[in-house]
């Protein structure tokens, strides 16, 4: 993943303190409180592994967005979703963007009304079309021409008109790993530009549209995820206009992707400085003003509202090699490191801004050594078995990316407030591991 704008900064240095959440608090020994509640006492409370979200931050992040973007920008679910999550975001005044039936699920079971839903994904299943044309879905991004065929099918036999907006690639690529890169023309994602497809599927779409199918209302391109230079954003505005504009279509989405600082060296750009670029871009490139422009941000709603606490069980010191310290998860709640080389820190909840001048790697209780959550962390030297140790920027794609793996449970979720914390998902029992088992 890019590191940002760069910064010097040396190893040993204190954690940053703006990449804890916003109600974090320090006491005079160094002990860390969240939304008013202590750490330490959480994880005494609540076990650990943990992971804790800053409600006001959240909901300060959902502001900020719809701030800068206006009515119409959606929460990208796949970031972290369960029925608190979806309820906080509304309630902020953001729609959602689901991408599977299950996350449509979980919004529709939070008392989401459905017309705050986007329905995405690049193989929507017939059943899932169904399923949010009956649950009445605001609008569907339409990412294929076998997805038309089947909306087709199934628009044949309902007296609903939906609104839809046709996914687009315009070929811009960003600078993030690979994996999480979307706008290029070689993408599983969406009607390229280039090749002439997505000119192709506008013209089924109005087909569609003067049927009295649906309301074919809009473009949609997201370029890729964890982005920090935000050029591409304008460049894909300037690529995308001269086939837009013609349209007389309402709205444009620029998807999601604005990067978040993860290490202490890391700067990212604001959510206001992201939709500025890319509303002035629109006015350069000619797009009607009063078109309707937005996004759909996910990681920086959620990444840095939460922290992830573990207890550290062993230390192997292996005298000229390393020292590694494995704690009580891993993998299995934090898959990134090991899928993307993503940079975490980690610190001591009791010396939150102590020096760090140990050097360890720490490592999961997986049974692998890749298992590896940060490879090369600063710690105090005073580090022993049975602290609390925490990595901060933990919020997005690590709960929803989380796994059972060597049967681990999956960590339970706090949203800490005011002085109280309430557990919006449990922690997995052991019996919860064999509920599958027939
Ligand atoms: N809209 C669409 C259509 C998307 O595919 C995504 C993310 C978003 C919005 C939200 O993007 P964000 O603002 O969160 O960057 N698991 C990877 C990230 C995958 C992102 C997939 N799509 C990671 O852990 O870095």
């Amino acid at each position: 993943m890019p590191r940002g704008s760069a910064e010097i900064s040396r190893p040993t240095d204190p954690l940053r303190f703006d990449l804890l959440p916003d109600t974090a608090e320090i006491d005079e020994s160094g002990a860390l409180s969240i939304g008013g509640c202590r750490v330490a006492d959480l994880a005494a409370e609540y076990g650990t592994p943990l992971f804790i979200y800053d409600e006001e931050h959240l909901r300060g992040r959902c502001r900020q967005a719809v701030a800068a973007w206006g009515d119409g920008v959606a929460y990208a679910t796949k970031a972290f979703l369960c029925r608190a999550m979806a309820q906080l975001a509304v309630e902020e005044g953001m729609c959602l963007d689901v991408s599977t039936e299950g996350e449509l699920h979980v919004a529709l079971a939070a008392g989401v009304p459905a017309d705050r839903l986007v329905l995405h994904g690049n193989n929507k299943a017939e059943r899932e079309l169904a399923q949010a044309l009956d649950a009445g879905v605001g609008r569907i991004i339409v990412d294929s021409f076998d997805e038309i065929e089947r909306l087709e099918g199934l628009l044949s036999t309902r007296s609903l008109r939906p609104q839809v907006l046709a996914r687009v690639t315009p070929g811009v690529e960003v600078h993030t790993h690979e994996f999480v890169q979307t706008g290029q023309d070689d993408s599983k994602f969406g009607f390229g530009l280039a090749a002439g497809d997505a000119a192709r599927a506008v013209a089924r779409l109005q087909a569609m549209e003067a049927a009295g199918l649906v309301d074919f209302v809009g473009l949609h391109a997201h370029l890729g995820s964890q982005v920090f230079a935000l050029e591409p954003f304008a460049q894909a505005i300037e690529v995308l206009a001269s086939f837009f504009a013609p349209l007389g279509l309402p709205e444009l989405v620029v998807g999601g992707g604005l990067g978040v600082a993860y290490l202490n060296g890391e700067h990212a750009p604001a959510m206001a400085d992201w939709a500025d670029i890319v509303r002035r871009a629109c006015r350069a490139a000619g797009i009607p003003e009063g078109t309707r422009v937005t996004a759909e941000p996910g990681r920086s709603i959620v990444a840095d509202a939460a922290v992830t606490v573990y207890t550290v069980g062993t230390i192997k010191n292996l005298p000229g090699i390393r020292t590694y310290v494995a704690v009580d998860g891993g993998m299995s709640d934090n898959p990134r490191p090991v899928l993307y080389d993503s940079g975490y820190e980690a610190f001591l909840p009791r010396a939150t801004l102590a020096p760090r001048n140990l050097e360890i790697r720490v490592v999961g209780k997986h049974c692998e050594s890749g298992d590896v959550i940060v490879p090369d962390a600063w710690v105090p030297d005073d580090l022993v078995v049975g602290d609390l140790l925490v990595t901060p920027v933990t919020g997005a794609y690590g709960y929803s990316m989380a796994s059972n793996y060597n049967k681990v449970p999956r960590p339970a979720v706090l949203f800490v407030a005011d002085g109280k914390a309430r557990v919006v998902v449990r922690r997995e029992s052991l019996d919860d591991l064999l509920r599958l088992d027939t």
